[in-house]
């Protein structure tokens, strides 16, 4: 296996399964022997937990990693508003900064083989004034997966995806075709028409699972770009 050490988990726009494929690659990645950490760094939508804001998509995969990291280190930017992340930011009296991320992502680097980062959104989400998803990911000089949820519109939002990541410099692994829809008309058709104009290999297609909550017996995801 080469020395990849951590990995960037982008998506065609909120609610596309990146959690959801960042879970199971955690697990994959467990059953095979490596310690593994994650990072939410940005996270708009929190409720409080005993008076500390707390988001799930964290709190997911602060559960499936199999190192412990403080809250905190996973997500250092966490806001109750479900709004863009500059705007929660901003309304916090806060201001995202790229250094606190990457220190904190330094710290689980050094922790774990693996550290599988989350994004916000999609790949150009506002995180300041001049910041965004992109240049976190630059700034963490991590290698890209996008995740892609089938619904209609996923042909143009991954090929838009999967430019604006290459045009970044950044190493694209491939994309993963995620079902988060139970019966999308044409999937077999969506995912051959994204696979024939991308450049980079589809990873792994995940069917439209009903029962999310039972992780026993899930197939492992594919890891061999690791
Ligand atoms: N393959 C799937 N099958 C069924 N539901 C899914 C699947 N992937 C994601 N979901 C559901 O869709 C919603 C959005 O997924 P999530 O992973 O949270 O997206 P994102 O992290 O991109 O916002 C969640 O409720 C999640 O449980
Ligand atoms: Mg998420």
């Amino acid at each position: 296996m080469s020395s990849r050490h951590g990995v960037f988990i982008t998506g065609t726009d909120t609610e596309v399964g990146k959690t959801h494929y960042s879970c199971r690659l955690l697990r994959t990645l467990n059953k095979q022997g490596k310690s593994t950490a994650a990072m939410k760094p940005v996270a708009s939508g929190a409720e409080y937990v005993d008076a500390r804001l707390r988001n799930d998509d964290a709190l997911q995969l602060l559960g499936a990693a199999n190192t412990t990291t403080d809250y905190a280190t996973c997500n250092p930017y966490c806001f109750e508003p479900a709004i863009a992340p500059h705007l929660a930011a901003r309304q916090a009296g806060q201001c995202i900064e790229l250094d606190v991320i990457a220190e904190h992502f330094l710290q689980l680097e050094q922790q774990a083989d693996i550290t599988i980062v989350e994004g916000v959104g999609g790949w150009q989400v506002p995180l300041n004034e001049s910041d965004c998803v992109a240049d976190l990911a630059l700034r963490l000089r991590l290698p890209v997966i996008l995740v892609v949820g089938l619904r209609l519109g996923c042909i143009n939002h991954s090929l838009l995806s999967a430019q604006a990541i290459i045009d970044s410099g950044l190493e694209l692994l491939g994309w993963v075709a995620n079902g988060i829809e139970k019966d999308f008309p044409m999937l077999e058709e969506n995912i051959a028409a994204i696979e024939q104009r991308l450049p980079v290999p589809c990873l792994d297609i995940l069917p439209w699972q009903q029962n999310r909550k039972n992780n026993h017996d899930e197939p492992s995801v594919n890891i061999s770009w690791l």
